[in-house]
């Protein structure tokens, strides 16, 4: 009854953070400001949830394309960026997905699940992209989608703009670049969007993981065909609501991620300090670190009450690694100190 293929595939595993301080997850650890949780609240009292939700959202595609400075016809909304990846590669010409490895695990899941093929180029052992050896393959393989995530994730670091702009040049089919992670980075690559380049958004990283809103920017024609795959009402009519009203509040979260981004340098200051741990170098809201014994760190770390990433597999790139979500100064204080007693 069911494809052979995916029965052999594992489901996404959530691990259970219950008790735990949760560090695993690129969220934002700060809650609402009072004032505007309650303003919140009552608007959601509002809602007609008897009617379906509005099915095009003209007014927050308005309100997004207005903070990006496009039009409305250039937003694409999903439940969640993940939808939008998912979108992408069902309407995407056929060949294969192109993507750097180690990156984004959902590119290449949603890929299984599609029977897309996946052409994928080893990152360099300091994470760095050889810009022109991803382009020969994406000629090689006929890539038709590829997408770059900037800042990429779990390595945390940015493509070079002249990298990003040569594959945006060159590449002959569709060019994502996803900028989850664009609040916490120095550089956006927002005005590469053209013909064949489409920039992924999230509302996730930013402090609104619970609504499931991200968003696709790009030229309006490409958004409308991919448009026609998006299911009809995608988006509930409590997270349509919230977004619009969060969209009023947006400085909001840019200051949350503005101390999330300080709280990072402070956290790689203390790591770099220790000589056991290497930390490298990160654009987004967590740190990737390489220590002797992942497993035993990651183990201990967890028995202290707190839960990270554990990224580490033999003989991979990512051997030895661990992955923390960067928390508030109190629970980043209680990891460096952990960590210490474990390395
Ligand atoms: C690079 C990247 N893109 C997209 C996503 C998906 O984000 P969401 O579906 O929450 O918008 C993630 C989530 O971790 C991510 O790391």
């Amino acid at each position: 009854m069911i494809r052979s293929d995916i029965r052999s595939l594992s489901a996404y595993h959530v691990p259970d953070s219950s008790g735990l301080v949760k560090m695993d997850a690129m969220e934002n650890p700060y809650p609402l400001p009072e004032g505007l949780r309650d303003e919140w609240v009552r608007l959601l009292g509002t809602c007609d949830i008897n009617r379906y939700p509005d099915a095009d959202m003209p007014e927050l595609r308005r309100r997004i394309a207005e903070r990006e400075g496009l039009q409305a016809n250039q937003v694409l909304i999903g439940n969640g960026s993940d939808e939008i990846i998912q979108m992408l590669l069902m309407a995407a010409d056929q060949g294969p997905c192109a993507v750097p490895k180690p990156t984004f695990v959902m590119y290449e899941g949603i890929a299984k699940w599609l029977k897309r093929p996946i052409a994928s180029m080893p990152l360099k052992a300091d994470f760095s992209l050889d810009a022109k050896a991803f382009l020969n393959m994406c000629a090689r393989e006929k890539a038709s989608l590829a997408f770059l995530a900037c800042p990429n994730n779990p390595t945390g670091n940015m493509w070079p703009r002249a990298d990003v702009q040569h594959i945006a040049d060159n590449f002959r089919g569709l060019l994502v670049i996803d900028e989850a992670y664009g609040p916490f980075a120095t550089d956006t690559y927002r005005d590469m969007i053209g013909r064949n380049v489409l920039l992924l958004r999230t509302f996730s990283k930013l402090g609104l993981a619970g609504l499931r809103l991200g968003y696709a920017l790009g030229d309006a024609e490409l958004i409308a065909e991919l448009n026609k795959v998006r299911l009809p009402y995608n988006i509930n009519i409590l997270t349509q609501l919230s977004a619009t009203f969060f969209l009023g509040h947006y400085e909001v979260f840019e200051e949350q991620a503005k101390q999330i981004c300080l709280e990072r340098e402070r956290m790689r200051t203390t790591l770099e300090a220790l000589d056991k741990v290497k930390v490298f170098p990160s654009q987004a809201n967590f740190l990737l670190l390489r220590v002797a014994d992942a497993n035993a760190v990651f183990d201990g770390l967890k028995q202290a009450g707190i839960l990270i990433k554990n990224l580490h597999a033999k003989g991979s790139l990512l051997e030895g690694c661990l992955h923390v979500t960067i928390g508030t100064p109190e629970e980043n204080e209680r990891f460096a100190n952990a960590l210490k007693e474990l390395i």
